[in-house]
């Protein structure tokens, strides 16, 4: 099964081809970075247009690399995979309608994929022999849950975040301490210099239920650089590593409790803050030391990206079918996790 995949819920305009959800025939990413940088933040309307601007040559790209064109597509691809949302909504109307256009040419099938199961199933690419029921944690720019993936498609999901995601607080804190967009690669190299227990921050809600809470920790950030003033690249590396401290050990706390709670052997993480250094190690030191496994997926496949989403509608159309009305298929932007 070869899916040509299409993702642009928010600043990555991307195309993939995906055969049987693992091997990844090419993936082209055109990142929104440099322009939004200087907003510190992603701007919806230059999202769309440059979405608009790059869908194209994502997709002519991506088929290219597979060897593909517009003369052999109908042989070679067996269906078109879309982000439906969450997103931005003007930068998932991009990726639906090129979809539907190609789809509807082409005609062939369309399968709609949320967003989270992008992240949540982006293990898969590398651990294919790997089946839930798991724990998912995903931890990304928009996102904070963790959810028992009881099967391919059933979820229950035991904790969100109440205020500010993982990525999003650290792309918060690079800004209060003057560092560029996105904050998280910077701050996650930033406290590999630094000394994690400069500042005890609180660890939010540790012992309050599954759900997550980073704004108060963001708060207690300004307080301390209105109040400290920052006097050297290594304390500025100090006060990154403390950051960085708090977020990974709430998330890992979490997470362990809820797989020995539930007794779930195995751990599964996604999006673009599983890319963190810190969480990574300490997932996996956990790991051993608690019997349990830890799925991470490669680098690349962290942040957005269209394979993702490609290996998501894989499994998706596996225990579906292609029977979706592809004229009545359209985008959400507070499209939420469901079962199927
Ligand atoms: N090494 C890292 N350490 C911490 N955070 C990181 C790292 N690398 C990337 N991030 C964060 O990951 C986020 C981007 O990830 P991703 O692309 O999955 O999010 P998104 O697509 O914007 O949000 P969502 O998937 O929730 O819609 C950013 O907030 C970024 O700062
Ligand atoms: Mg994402």
């Amino acid at each position: 099964m070869d899916i040509l995949a299409i993702e642009t819920s928010c600043d990555e305009t991307s195309a993939a081809v995906v055969s049987n959800g693992t091997n990844i025939k090419s993936m082209i990413v055109s990142s929104q970075i440099k322009i939004h940088s200087k907003f510190s933040g992603v701007v919806p309307e230059l999202a769309s247009r440059s979405h608009m601007e790059n869908i194209n040559f994502v997709i002519h790209q991506s088929l290219s690399e597979a060897n593909i064109d517009f003369n052999n597509f109908s042989k070679k691809i067996d269906a078109v995979a879309f982000t439906s949302g969450p997103g931005l909504a003007g930068a998932l109307l991009i990726g639906t309608i090129a979809s539907k256009a190609i789809a509807s040419v082409y005609k062939k099938p369309l399968i709609p994929v949320n967003h989270l199961e992008g992240h949540l199933y982006s293990y898969y690419i590398n651990n294919s022999s790997i089946y839930p029921p798991f724990l998912g944690v995903i931890i990304s720019g928009g996102h904070t849950e963790i959810i028992i993936v009881e099967k391919f498609g059933k979820y229950k999901t035991l904790g969100i975040t109440r205020d500010d995601a993982a990525g999003e607080a650290f792309d918060k804190a690079a800004k209060i301490l003057g560092l560029s967009y996105p904050g998280g690669p910077i701050i996650d190299e930033m406290s590999k210099n630094g000394d994690p227990t400069l500042i005890q921050f609180t660890r939010p809600l540790l012992k309050n239920g599954w759900d997550f809470s980073f704004s108060g920790l963001k708060t207690a950030l300004l307080n301390y650089v209105k109040t400290n003033q920052i006097k050297s690249k290594k304390h500025l590396s100090d006060i990154c590593a403390s950051f960085r401290q708090a977020i990974v050990e709430t998330i890992v706390f979490k997470a362990f409790k809820a797989a020995k709670v539930f007794n779930l052997k195995n751990i599964v993480l996604g999006g673009g803050v599983s890319a963190n250094s810190l969480i990574r190690k300490m997932f996996i030191n956990n790991g051993n030391k608690y019997e349990v496994n830890i799925f991470i997926p490669a680098l690349i496949h962290c942040t957005d990206n269209a394979a993702i989403i490609g290996c998501a509608a894989y499994l998706k159309q596996k225990k579906c079918g292609l029977n979706y009305n592809s004229l009545q298929l359209k985008s959400d932007p507070s499209l939420t996790l469901y079962n199927w």
